[in-house]
């Protein structure tokens, strides 16, 4: 039986706390058989194709792999050298992509534009990151925090920084898991409005807490996890010095560390800019699990690319 009641996965906020459990114990089942050398196949024959319209390390070679891992295969589709670069609507190019391939990635800057091609597709389609969510992500930060720390629920996860993508997807999916999540921002750079309600709202029943405050010092304050991501996010190039001056309180260095749990851990979606978002002596040292967390977007994206590519759906 399907996890995932709709076509395609597009935000955090769509998930009920059990399908956020069950991917993740999907994801944490797949990785445990892939290392003890079992070959399964599930996607045998399907082929993925992935359009990006952002640059991409991790998410390209995570869902390649996994296509490959699981007897199928994908196809890279730059925004640039396709007719996309030149204007095709993406209505046509989901319809037209629709006809070859049994599942689409799409990382683009407009969420309405991932939900256009989830629209217009009749194969299920996956957010690889829009401006708004970064749902993939957050489920390879909470399969390495349970991975790490047994469990998820009542664990304080302090996201510090800019209230971006990376932050909207982790606020909801923290709630849904049961965290206690608190986002410490700038003025001006909370949280989208949406993301905060779907957070809240996903709280009742599930024990979550969700803060959001602009005291870095606050949200560190016995944090079982710090987490940051890059202050200038793609697309945002132009407001970088802006940004450099409005953050500069915001970094994770050894003072902020000094206010976490002694075993917290350091998570960082990267690419990292060392000596901005974070200092080097927090994400080269033991606490960072940043290299394990980029590892299992390979093994949470595999759950959901079986559980929405292996059984049919109806758009
Ligand atoms: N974290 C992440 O999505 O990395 P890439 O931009 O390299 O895909
Ligand atoms: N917030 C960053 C995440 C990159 C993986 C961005 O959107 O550029």
């Amino acid at each position: 039986n399907p996890i995932l009641n709709q076509k395609d996965f597009l935000e955090m906020s769509q998930l009920t706390p059990e399908q956020l459990a069950d991917l993740l114990d999907l994801a944490g089942e797949l990785k445990a058989r892939m290392q003890a050398g079992f070959s399964d196949l599930p996607l045998k024959g399907k082929i993925l194709g992935m359009i990006f319209e952002k640059n991409s390390t991790r998410t390209r070679v995570s869902f390649e792999t996994g296509m490959l891992q699981l007897g199928g295969s994908a196809i890279f589709l730059s925004g640039h050298d396709t007719q996309l670069g030149r204007g095709e609507p993406i209505s046509d190019t989901a319809q037209v992509l629709s006809e070859y391939v049994d599942g689409l990635m799409i990382r683009t800057h407009e969420h309405s534009r991932a939900q256009a091609v989830a629209e217009y597709a009749s194969v299920p389609v996956i957010n690889g990151l829009t401006d708004f969510e970064h749902p993939c992500q957050a489920l390879a930060d909470l399969l390495t925090i349970k991975e790490i720390k047994g469990e998820l629920s009542g664990l304080k996860l302090a996201y510090i920084g800019d209230g971006n993508n990376v932050a909207n997807s982790l606020l909801v999916a923290g709630a849904l898991a049961g965290m206690h999540v608190v986002c410490a921002t700038p003025a001006g750079y909370e949280p989208n409005k949406e993301a905060i309600e779907a957070a809240q709202s996903a709280s009742i029943g599930t024990g979550a807490k969700v803060e959001i405050v602009h005291d870095p010092y606050e949200a560190a304050k016995n944090a079982d996890v710090l987490y940051c991501d890059v202050w200038t996010s793609m697309g945002q190039e132009l407001e970088n010095e802006k940004r450099l001056t409005d953050f500069a309180d915001y970094q994770v260095n050894d003072k902020l560390t000094a206010c976490a749990k002694e075993d917290y851990l350091f998570m960082h979606c990267l690419p990292a800019h060392r000596g901005e978002e974070v200092a080097a002596s927090v994400i080269d040292s033991a606490h960072s699990v940043v290299i394990k967390q980029a590892g299992n977007r390979l093994h949470a994206q595999k759950a959901l690319l079986v559980d929405l590519m292996s059984t049919p759906r109806q758009a």
